[in-house]
């Protein structure tokens, strides 16, 4: 399965899919980075890689949002991309692109949806007081935060966090989690059932 990565920024979760496709026996490869900014660094990661990136950025087309995605998309199709994965993409995108991409387009959000949807997740939980907090990766609808939920994994709310500890914990737990829900999009484990995601065989 090739995939492309949307990131913005960092790229530590960009960083969990190199590694994970570096296995012999993953069974999934990245053919595309692609950021909407010049100055990401998740796109030196991907060239220490010997992956191919590319920027389409929102500032060349100014109050055009169609055309930046048309761009986008292009650049995804003419890599060969069969699941495009957000990855810290900070841009949002609107219902033709997410329909061109229809459950092919997966996302990485850090908090267990459907709590906390949006930005500032992890104060958000710290201020509601519950005791587990996560992250989830889910097949992209036009709503934010919304979709087919594919995994998720749940990380324990500390006394004594705040907003960056308990963010540091989650963003562990992420790492681990996306590769493991690329896994079981490529070996046709995890398919769309109406709302739902059917897991097919055993998870560990
Ligand atoms: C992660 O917390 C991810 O869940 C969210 O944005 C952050 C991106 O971090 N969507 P990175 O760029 O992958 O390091």
């Amino acid at each position: 399965l090739k995939l492309g990565v949307l990131i913005s920024g960092r790229g530590s979760n960009l960083q969990a899919l190199i590694d994970a496709c570096a296995a012999p026996d993953f069974p999934a490869e990245i053919a595309l980075v692609l950021s909407n900014k010049a100055d990401a660094f998740g796109l030196e990661r991907a060239a220490k890689a010997g992956i191919a990136t590319a920027v389409v950025s929102h500032r060349d087309y100014p109050g055009d949002k169609p055309a930046f995605e048309a761009a986008m998309d292009a650049t995804l199709r003419e890599s060969g991309v069969d699941l495009v994965c957000l990855a810290g993409f900070m841009r949002l995108l609107s219902p033709w692109f997410v329909g061109q991409w229809h459950n092919a387009l997966i996302n990485i959000h850090p908090s267990l949806l459907p709590s906390f949807k949006g930005l500032d997740t992890h104060q958000r939980a710290l201020d509601s007081g519950v005791r587990f907090h996560g992250c989830t990766v889910h097949y992209v609808r036009p709503e934010m935060d919304e979709g087919p939920i594919i995994a998720q994994a749940a990380v324990p709310v500390l006394p004594g966090d705040d907003a960056h500890r308990l963010a540091d914990r989650v963003l562990e737990s992420e790492h681990r989690l996306y590769p493991h829900a690329v896994r079981l999009i490529a070996e046709g484990r995890a398919r769309v059932d109406g709302d739902l995601v059917r897991i097919e065989g055993t998870v560990p």
